[in-house]
């Protein structure tokens, strides 16, 4: 890959921690593997490579003093921009040092962060703009990005790993049409002629299904919409990131329609069963992640109901995605 190429590729923002997360104190977070130092500078959100260019020690066991990280050894400080404002005990004027900082953004409660220089906005959510309930949500699995966004789109693990929560306890199953199309960074599948959901989530929180959307977009973005017949019930966009090698990070939305109380109810009453489907998913990608590991290396089989494998491992590559060229058409029993 050529390095004018390798650049354009990073002039994107990836979503990395909730505002939430990051209040008094600096947070460290792993991006592509590099240790980064999140913290409230004078600008706003700064994000600097999470290492002291003095002795190398972490900058984010420091503290943030007014508005500039102060290194737990020597008391160097660094603001936002990455340049060394103080060095304690020197007499005249600071010699040029300065740690490398990436580009940081905060929007909708949600800080984005970026390697390049994006002239973009960062992309939200499904429902940006309209006018709907929200809970920003994190999670972390041991898995890759692909392997999480295959999990989050893919509707036939629910009746085993998600039994009676996501699905009924019930073996049984409705003849489904789904819908395969792409373009140039994205790739979704449209399922409709879902009877009404036994599971759990479903009873509470949606009525007759009408159409069921999961969509990949580049970089990482995983989101579901759950149509009723007199609009949308749920949505969440989760945004996926490869934390270190094997370590998934993800922040995003959770999203219902508003509707008065009930609707700020149903956003309360579907982060626990979130969290509860999470943690059967975090289950299953780590007993994958660690078994792809034992000798003899394998590649994992892509089976008939594998609708998007293939083309969310295009769109990572840069690639268009097969449906982008010739949209498909399956009928399963889901
Ligand atoms: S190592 Fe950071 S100030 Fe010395
Ligand atoms: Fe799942």
């Amino acid at each position: 890959m050529s390095e004018a190429r390798q650049q354009k590729d990073k002039d994107y923002w990836q979503a990395v921690v909730r505002s939430a997360d990051i209040e008094a104190k600096p947070k460290r977070i792993l991006f592509d593997g590099a240790p980064l130092v999140l913290f409230r500078s004078a600008q706003g959100i700064a994000a600097l490579f999470d290492r002291c260019a003095h002795r190398l020690v972490e900058l984010s066991t420091g503290k943030v003093i007014g508005g500039e990280i102060e290194c737990p050894y020597h008391g160097w400080r660094y603001n936002g921009e990455g340049r060394c404002t103080a060095i304690p005990g020197h007499v005249g004027d600071i010699p040029h040092y300065r740690v490398r900082r990436y580009a940081a953004m905060e929007r909708d409660g949600v800080v984005f962060v970026s390697s390049g220089a994006p002239a973009a906005e960062p992309y939200l959510h499904c429902m940006q703009g309209k006018d709907v309930v929200v809970k920003r949500v994190r999670s972390s699995a041991q898995s890759t990005v692909l392997d999480a966004a295959e999990n989050i789109l893919d509707a036939t693990h629910t009746h085993f790993t998600h039994k009676g929560v996501l699905r009924g306890l019930t073996a049984k199953r409705h003849l489904v049409r789904v819908e395969v199309t792409g373009g140039e960074g994205w790739v979704e599948s449209c399922y409709t002629g879902e009877d009404r959901q036994q599971g759990l989530v479903s009873r509470l929180l949606e009525g007759e299904r009408a159409r069921t959307i999961g969509r990949y977009r580049h970089p990482g973005i995983v989101e579901l919409e759950y149509w009723g017949k007199g609009g949308l019930a749920l949505a969440t966009t989760f945004h996926l990131r490869q934390a270190d090698e094997r370590t998934v990070e993800g922040v995003g939305w959770l999203i219902g329609p508003r509707q008065g109380l009930f609707g700020e109810l149903k956003a309360l009453a579907f982060r626990p069963l979130f969290a509860f489907a999470l943690q059967q998913d975090r289950r299953v990608l780590k007993s994958a992640s660690d078994n792809a590991r034992i000798p003899p290396q394998v590649l994992s089989a892509i089976g008939p109901l594998d609708f998007l494998r293939r083309d969310i491992a295009a769109i990572m590559d840069g690639k268009m995605p097969p449906a982008a060229a010739e949209p498909r058409v399956y009928q399963i029993e889901l």
